[in-house]
């Protein structure tokens, strides 16, 4: 498949991200999905396509144009199908776990040849990690937990920062005890431009972007850590510690499993790509886009929107986030956006736990 404009895709490869970096519940309050809204939502891991089920939409296309992530979806199904909640959060990886194997043969009778195989070909790593824990995203993470955090920060230090406090408190720990030199030093070599193109993102991403990488990241970390708080953030806690906290993505809280596993039917995988699925004959209400439009060329990103907007139905919610390439509405296409409440996009952002994101966009269809 190439873009209109003959661009090649990246290559397919080995899975880049085994669970959704993205705030579910921002995603959720930004979509505002209502019972029987049909939905579109880019796969990812699968986390947030689950997650939309706990609004009883009549139906979730959950689109990714790569096979690999669509195998981490249908087994996250199988799991919501044949375990309870505390051994999902154990295959996951949010729990430690010494009995995945005999968790994942019983998910195995669901899952198609090809992905039964996909998960056999990474079973040592699953073993260690969980599934959520085998993609190169969280293996970058990964490096950066288990060899260069601990030159900086000690666990017990790791350990406060995760723990509750004041907003106040942890302002002072952030100053006082984590935001060292060598900090600093560490977020800008290993969040520059190179070692994450290296080690971590797709690097078509990297094609349309333009700006300090590092100096961005550094940034976010500071609200993350300050502004929200740490021992609410299970993102956070992934990163820091390689398991979920006491909070757990909203996919994976207890009081959501019951909904997901009986809405799992209403869930529709496809592989494809946003450009041909806006192509087609589905309407639908609300667009859960990841952050798709920077991989795309500007002249792409206003092809794709365009064909997107004839797809959904008046009123309907598009939210995607940016991290450095700035994509919203483009100007040709804003007249069929309806003006939303100001500042809604930029409050939902600042809510954002998952905090690589320098931008999140909500629009509303006319
Ligand atoms: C854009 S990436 C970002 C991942 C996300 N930030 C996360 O942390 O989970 C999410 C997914 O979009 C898929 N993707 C990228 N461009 C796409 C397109 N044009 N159509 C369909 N899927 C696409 C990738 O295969 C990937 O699985």
């Amino acid at each position: 498949m190439k873009h209109h404009d003959g661009e090649p895709r990246p290559a397919p490869g080995p899975l880049r991200y085994a669970q959704c970096w993205e705030d579910a519940d921002v995603l959720l309050e930004a979509l505002d999905v209502q019972p029987g809204d049909v939905c579109l939502s880019i796969a990812s891991a699968g986390d947030n396509s689950l997650a939309l089920l706990t609004r009883n939409p009549s139906r979730v296309v959950a689109l990714d144009r790569s096979e690999e992530q669509l195998h981490c979806l249908a087994l996250r199904i199988a799991a919501y199908r044949h375990l309870e909640h505390a051994q999902l959060l154990e295959l996951v990886g949010s729990r430690p776990s010494a009995r995945r194997r005999s968790l994942f043969e019983r998910c195995r009778p669901d899952l198609t040849a090809a992905a039964a195989g996909f998960w056999e070909q990474r079973w040592a790593d699953v073993e260690r990690w969980g599934i959520g824990g085998v993609g190169r995203f969280e293996a970058y993470l990964r490096l950066f937990r288990r060899w260069l955090l601990p030159c900086i920060h000690g666990s017990a230090t790791v350990q406060a920062l995760l723990r509750a406090g004041t907003a106040e408190s942890r302002w002072r720990f952030y100053a006082q005890r984590w935001n060292t030199r060598r900090w600093r030093w560490l977020i800008r070599m290993f969040f520059s431009r190179s070692m994450m193109q290296r080690l971590g993102r797709d690097p078509a991403f990297f094609r349309y972007m333009d700006g300090d990488l590092a100096g961005h990241v550094e940034a976010r970390i500071a609200h993350a850590l300050q502004d929200l708080d740490p021992a609410e953030n299970p993102y956070l806690h992934w990163i820091l510690t390689g398991r979920h906290g006491e909070v757990l993505p909203l996919a994976l809280r207890p009081q959501h499993f019951d909904t997901i596993r009986a809405n799992l039917d209403r869930l529709e995988l496809r592989c494809q790509s946003l450009e041909d699925f806006a192509g087609g004959g589905d309407r639908v209400d609300a667009c859960n886009l990841s952050n798709v439009f920077e991989y795309m060329s500007a002249a792409d990103h206003e092809y794709t929107y365009g064909r997107l907007l004839a797809c959904t139905r008046p009123g309907a919610r598009l939210a995607y986030w940016n991290m450095l390439v700035p994509r919203e509405a483009p100007a040709s296409l804003r007249g069929r956006i309806e003006p939303i409440a100001p500042g809604t996009s930029a409050r939902l952002h600042a809510q954002a736990r998952a905090f690589f994101y320098s931008r999140f966009v909500v629009e509303v269809v006319r």
